[in-house]
């Protein structure tokens, strides 16, 4: 018996495009927090038409997962393998994509939870809940479930390593500390979250190392991945220099 309360909400669901025999490729993007790699993401999987996910938002939906039901990390990091399995069968992560805006949105249990999960409580957390092997272990199959029709595009921090060590193009992004720092505090701010510069500095410091040195699937650039910094360069110049790579690979490309 598990000690979660929680409905099973039903199976994974994720909008499918027909497989057609396509040219279609996957695109791995990796990088340290808020380097703006799902800004790139987005807009790649939208020039594409294909599909979205943010591997980062089914860690961060685990978290509030976790937080909801008052677990604290001490009690996460000594429960017993068939206590973290029994977690984990409670824990129903989905991909909706959201009609206005065409993207996928994260759903933890049948509920949208994609903005809850941007609070900085959760990314205070996130890190160390995310180097769990046995949370690992099922994103990644997850996570290699959406791409078994390639035509995606997602973004973490092992995605060219080991979700999809043969992805056609992969890209590590990069960027200042200071300037991502501050492009998250702006991002924060707008969407009405009270935080302070130096909280999200800090946030992204110390995630940055535990990303970095964790045991399992550490943050670290693919041998085959492409490095794009984006310290001094716009949205449009990280886009178009992202999509010059991919005209390289002559991947069909919608007008
Ligand atoms: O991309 P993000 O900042 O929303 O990711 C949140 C955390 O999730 C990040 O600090 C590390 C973890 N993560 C991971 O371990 N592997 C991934 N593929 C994506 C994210």
């Amino acid at each position: 018996m598990s000690p979660f309360n929680i409905p099973p909400t039903g199976s994974f669901v994720m909008q499918e495009k027909p497989s057609v025999k396509s040219q279609k490729i996957i695109i791995a993007i990796d990088g340290y927090s808020s380097c703006g790699k799902s800004t790139l993401a987005k807009a790649l999987a939208k020039k594409l038409a294909y599909s979205y996910i943010d591997s980062g938002a089914m860690y961060r939906a685990v978290t509030l997962f976790i937080q909801q039901h008052d677990i604290s990390l001490s009690q996460l990091e000594e429960m017993t393998q068939k206590q973290m399995e029994g977690l984990m069968d409670n824990i129903q992560i989905s991909f909706h994509v959201n009609p206005d805006s065409g993207l996928s949105e994260v759903f933890l249990n049948g509920l949208n939870v994609e903005k809850r999960i941007r609070d900085l409580k959760v990314s205070d957390w996130v890190s160390p809940v995310s180097a769990i092997h046995e949370i690992r272990h099922r994103m990644v199959e997850l996570q290699k479930g959406y791409g078994s029709h390639k035509g995606i595009v997602m973004d973490g921090r092992d995605i060219g390593t080991e979700v999809f060590p043969k992805a056609e193009l992969k890209i590590f992004m990069t960027a200042k500390k200071e300037i991502r720092a501050k492009r998250r505090f702006d991002e924060l701010n707008s969407k009405g979250f009270m935080v302070t510069l130096d909280e999200v500095m800090k946030n992204i410091q110390d995630r940055d190392y535990t990303d970095t040195h964790r045991s399992e699937s550490p943050l670290r650039q693919a041998e085959d991945a492409i490095i794009l910094d984006n310290s001094n360069l716009t949205e449009q110049e990280q886009f178009q220099f992202a999509l010059n790579l991919i005209k390289e690979l002559n991947v069909p490309i919608p007008v």
